[in-house]
């Protein structure tokens, strides 16, 4: 699947039963590894990010089972000292929820990744784990993998971070646990972590000010999870069928956790007709089906806090908009910049390519409206994420797209390629 050719094919119609949370899936499997008891973790995303995580907590001692249905993690509240560096892939969040994790365990662990994860910035998480004395140790200067930590005892005390993110938050809450810990956002990332770690049993409360307030939680308790769908993949159909005339899609049962539903505002702001009907969900997340219909959409700004909800998504919704008329701005976004690749450049080049109008700027895009003008080549550079909103662009590009590298697409939504000739 490196070199993926789509080309328009008429409308997309039907159902599509997209994998589970990756966000969720992650957590599920690594913060298990740390409680005490059996969890049944049904509707786990199969991808390879989510396949790193479950091999870590493997090498760490953790007796994960999979039936192809359920996963269980049985966790004993300890891990052991792996024998080996472990390899977490091209998975952002495995390695820095495992930094957090790991800075607590008084043993030696060696973190690395693929090319694109050893190039990525580990000092946000790195440098306060080692303000409370954990030992880390990287390459340029600490900040990227390969990563060595030697963790402990260690001293808690109160983060007040620059950057909004919910993989130093949620590596931070698990580092500090065990003392107790406060963590406060500039802006709210998503909370999945908060919300298992109520429901494993610690007492974890949002002040008036903004500040996560963790008490001493010297254990955690089993949970069992049914992962919800994942709102990120399905962003891809929901643009999709928004560009696409004569499209509806139905997609049921997804997470629409509200720190995570940024892309579905956008979209209803962009003009979409997007219907959102809520299910009775008993886990901790919310749920809802989602269908989608053709519509005009219109341009829109998409900044702030909307931004920091669809940051996942606005690649895609950068798709929408070269379909749309008139003119998108992404901006308050610049972490786009550090994820699997510079999402900001990739995008932009992207849709030059296809004859369309859009400009870079620090923290995003200009992009404007009206259609794509031909067929276009594109490198999606490895990252899942670019090569799937290409792949949707080509479902109503004329001429079609074809995109290189894009075998990442395993690592978050392993079954697009299928999903995609089903709905046509
Ligand atoms: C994630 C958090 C986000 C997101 C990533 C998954 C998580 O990154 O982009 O895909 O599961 O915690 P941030 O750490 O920038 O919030």
């Amino acid at each position: 699947m490196s070199d993926l050719e789509v080309s328009p094919r008429g409308p997309l119609r039907g159902e599509v039963e997209v994998p589970g949370d990756k966000s969720v899936s992650h957590r599920s499997l690594l913060m298990n590894a740390l409680a005490h008891g059996d969890a049944r973790v049904r509707g786990l995303l199969r991808g390879e990010d989510v396949m790193s995580s479950m091999h870590a907590v493997q090498a760490l001692g953790v007796t994960v089972e999979d039936d192809g249905v359920e996963v269980i993690v049985r966790g004993k509240g300890a891990l052991r000292e792996p024998a080996n560096v472990i390899d977490c892939g091209n998975s952002g969040t495995t390695i820095r929820l495992l930094a957090g994790i790991l800075a607590a365990e008084p043993f030696f662990t060696v973190l690395t990744g693929d090319a694109s994860l050893r190039s990525r910035p580990m000092k946000r998480v790195a440098g306060p784990l080692r303000e409370m004395g954990a030992r880390i140790d990287g390459r340029d200067g600490g900040d990227r993998a390969p990563i060595a930590i030697r963790g402990g005892d260690l001293a808690t005390k109160p983060f007040d971070l620059a950057v909004a993110s919910a993989q130093v938050k949620t590596a931070l809450l698990l580092a500090g646990r065990s003392q107790g810990i406060a963590v406060r956002e500039p802006e709210r990332s998503r909370d999945h972590t908060e919300r298992m770690l109520v429901r494993m049993g610690a007492d974890l409360k949002l002040d008036g000010e903004g500040w996560w307030r963790l008490a001493p939680t010297p254990r955690l308790d089993a949970l069992d999870v049914d992962v919800p769908r994942d709102l990120s993949s399905a962003a891809f159909w929901l643009v999709a069928g928004a560009i696409v005339p004569g499209s509806e899609i139905r997609i049921p049962s997804v997470g629409i956790n509200p720190t995570r539903s940024g892309v579905i505002d956008a979209l209803r702001l962009m003009g979409a007709d997007l219907t959102v009907t809520p299910v009775d969900a008993a886990g901790a997340e919310p749920i809802a089906d989602l269908v989608i219909r053709h519509s005009t959409l219109r341009g829109a700004r998409l900044d702030g806090e909307l931004a920091l909800r669809a940051l996942d998504e606005l690649p895609v919704l950068a798709i929408a908009a070269a379909f749309a008329e008139g003119e998108t701005v992404i901006a308050d976004a610049k972490e786009l910049r550090v994820k699997e690749s510079d999402r900001i450049a990739r995008m932009v080049v992207g849709l030059r390519a296809l004859g369309v109008n859009a400009e870079e700027r620090p923290d995003g895009m200009v992009i404007q409206g009206g259609g794509a003008h031909g067929p276009a080549s594109i490198d999606a550079t490895g990252d899942h994420r670019i090569a799937m909103a290409f792949a949707i662009a080509g479902c109503v590009a004329p001429g079609g797209v074809s995109i290189a590298h894009a075998e990442s697409i395993k690592t978050s939504y392993p079954t697009f390629l299928a999903d995609l000739e089903r709905l046509r």
